[in-house]
């Protein structure tokens, strides 16, 4: 049987990823062993930490990435053929994969999906995924705000970005998301976002001065432009304020970089905290659950932007650095 994966054929120039940064090929597999399992890719999941991936992995290395998979023929009792799982495989459409004892080890290379209760399988590798659960582990984990608090978050209309937003006001602060287009924000206030802003096309500065007239207690570093939203929300923060910081994409070599502001940052006291989702790995599952339910109940929104078929995933990647092309999670459908 042969499988198609993308491996990485050039390092991405200027912060963004191209075409010709990748190249399909081919791949014989082997018989399945005792323990092994075959899968098909059904979705993938696209993320901005894999731009970063490929600046790191070796050239001709595999893109990783997470996908919502089918068991299609199984050595391994624990996972039958039919079984849908979250598999950490990378981009390629069929995976002989070695079943690990189970254990929290384990976790990020494979498990069965949980029980979405009839939500659609792409969210397991979205809101109630690694995006969703970061986003909800930067409010209830890294800020567990007082209601009433101001929280601004950056791409809020993002994967990680519109979950955070969402939980902040199901804890009752007060949540003004930014983004890239009109669009996002007229979703963002649809969503139930207090103030949403478009950050390219009004006055960053001046607007929050206007809605959050008693400053801002939090905020969700999430896209970080160089520094310059974070350092234009800064100057609004109060005193204690605290900031959590969860991109991996910093400047992309194609931002202006922003001048660190030290002196205001040490004067107001401001307590930033970076994290990886990881951390709280043992509340993984039950924090899906809660994301799920919350999405049943009507309380949080989830946007997916969908691209169809496994050659558009290097497009997907693309698209996902354009502000206008992307809302909520990025998903391939294989
Ligand atoms: N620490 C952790 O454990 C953890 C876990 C998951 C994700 N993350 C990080 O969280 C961030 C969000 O990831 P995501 O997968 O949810 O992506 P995402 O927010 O859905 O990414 C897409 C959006 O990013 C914004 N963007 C485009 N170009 C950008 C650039 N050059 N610099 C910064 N932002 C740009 C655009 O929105 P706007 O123009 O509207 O802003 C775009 O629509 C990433 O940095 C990711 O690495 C961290």
């Amino acid at each position: 049987m042969i499988a198609k994966k993308f491996v990485v054929a050039a390092r991405p120039m200027g912060g963004l990823a191209k075409q010709d940064d990748f190249s399909l090929v081919e791949e014989e597999l082997l018989n399945l062993c005792e323990g092994e399992i075959l899968v098909r890719a059904e979705w993938f999941a696209v993320e901005r930490f894999m731009l970063k991936r490929m600046e790191q992995i070796p050239i001709g290395a595999q893109m990783v990435g997470a996908q919502v998979a089918r068991v299609i023929d199984s050595r391994c009792p624990d996972f039958p053929v039919g079984t849908q799982v979250v598999g950490f495989f990378g981009w390629r459409d069929l995976t002989v994969y070695r079943v690990p004892s189970r254990g929290m080890e384990s976790y990020f290379s494979m498990y069965e999906i949980p029980d979405l209760k009839g939500l659609h399988c792409t969210h397991a590798i979205g809101a109630c995924g690694l995006t969703g659960i970061s986003g909800y582990f930067a409010i209830q984990k890294v800020f567990d705000p007082a209601p009433g608090e101001t929280v601004v978050i950056s791409t809020a209309a993002g994967a990680t970005g519109s979950v955070a937003g969402q939980v902040a006001k199901i804890r009752g602060c007060k949540v003004i998301g930014l983004a890239g287009t009109d669009d996002k924000v007229a979703w963002l206030k649809s969503a139930g976002f207090d103030h949403a802003i478009n950050y390219k096309n009004t006055d960053l500065d001046e607007t929050l001065r206007l809605v959050a007239p008693n400053g801002v207690d939090c905020y969700f570093a999430n896209n970080c432009q160089g520094g310059i939203v974070l350092m234009t929300v800064l100057k609004h923060m109060n005193s204690g304020g605290r900031i959590a910081y969860c991109t991996s994409n910093f400047n992309h070599g194609r931002n202006k970089q922003a001048v660190f502001d030290f002196e205001t940052f040490v004067v107001k006291q401001i307590k930033m905290e970076a994290f990886v989702a990881s951390r709280w790995i043992d509340e993984w599952f039950d924090t899906a659950e809660k994301i799920r339910d919350w999405i049943l109940e009507g309380r949080i929104k989830v946007a997916e932007t969908v691209k169809d078929g496994f050659e558009s995933l290097p497009q997907a990647m693309m698209d996902l650095f354009s502000s206008g092309k992307c809302l909520g999670k990025m998903i391939v459908k294989a």
